[in-house]
């Protein structure tokens, strides 16, 4: 089952001259965990704002195409035609800056500000604010002042605020670039875990590829508006060229044996070190 849509999406801001999306098409299944990448400035963050309605809803511009999402019960909803709100319960939105969603006064309070808003009952408010606090290992920090949190804490607080709503499909948008390397993996762990216990629907922008071409299904690539590669991570690893040409950082590995390949020296491109070294010997043999 399709859980999103996206057909001929364009998209132009009020005032720019040029066009952010251009004929973007793709659909993502449910379960899936679809990774996006490409250069500063190629549509990515635009792309995140269409998928929960925030554009056109909200930001408006020149719109073509349709944005379609199914809710876990398979109501389909075109995102022109539905309110934002209605929208977040069925794409969750993470962003780059936990500062920037956050807002309450306690991190319980971040949780269920979104819940009440939902109009669900206290008890089941308070169910989900526990299992989510708990899912993403805040339990103990419910009376805490969200600023006083570390990096990867307020951006793990940001992540439980939205999936605590159980939307069909989680969206961030590199939510670990302003983290340093123990919250980036405090935040990455929390995504595996999400997907792994609830088999959550994943969008996932990554500025580096190396974590999307580790784990994810599939890879978008995106270059000035347009999607410009969709395949598994191996099939964008042979890419690995272009990516470069494009400005995308890859993986050192991946950069290594490109190289090598390039000089006749290596069969095949790889992803991860120990790939790597396993290629690497067996081309000695
Ligand atoms: N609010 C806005 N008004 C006008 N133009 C915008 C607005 N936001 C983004 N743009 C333009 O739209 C294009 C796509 O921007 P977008 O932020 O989606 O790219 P991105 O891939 O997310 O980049 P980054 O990697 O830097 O986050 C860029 O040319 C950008 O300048
Ligand atoms: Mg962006």
């Amino acid at each position: 089952m399709n859980v999103i849509s996206v057909e001929n999406l364009s998209f132009r801001y009020r005032r720019a001259s040029d066009y952010a999306l251009r004929d973007v098409s793709f659909d993502l299944r449910k379960g899936e965990f679809l990774g996006i990448t490409g250069p500063s400035g190629s549509g990515k963050s635009t792309l995140c704002l269409a998928l929960n309605g925030i554009i056109p809803n909200s930001i408006k511009g020149e719109f073509q195409g349709h944005v379609r999402v199914r809710d876990l019960n398979g109501n389909e909803f075109d995102t022109r035609e539905t309110p934002v709100s209605r929208l977040s319960t069925v794409v969750g939105l993470v962003l780059q800056n936990p500062d920037s969603q956050l807002f309450n006064m306690t991190v319980e309070d971040e949780v269920a500000f979104g819940l009440e808003n939902l109009g669900l009952d206290p008890n089941e408010i308070e169910r989900r604010v526990r299992w989510a606090l708990e899912t993403s290992g805040l339990r103990g920090l419910e009376n805490e002042f969200p600023p006083n949190l570390s990096g990867g804490q307020k951006q793990r607080l940001a992540i439980a605020a939205v999936f605590a709503m159980r939307p069909a499909v989680l969206v961030l948008d590199e939510p670990t670039s302003q983290l340093d390397p123990l919250g980036r993996e405090e935040v990455l762990g929390l995504l595996s875990l999400l997907r792994r216990e609830y088999g959550i629907t994943v969008v996932l922008v990554e500025h580096h590829s190396d974590y999307i071409l580790r784990h994810a299904d599939r890879i978008l690539v995106m270059n000035r508006g347009r999607i410009v590669l969709n395949g598994t991570p191996s099939e964008v690893a042979e890419e690995a060229g272009f990516l470069k040409k494009l400005g995308i950082k890859i993986p050192v590995s991946l950069d290594v044996s490109y190289e090598l390949k390039k000089r006749g020296r290596l069969k095949k491109l790889s992803i991860t070190p120990e790939d790597l070294l396993s290629e690497l010997e067996s081309s000695q043999d």
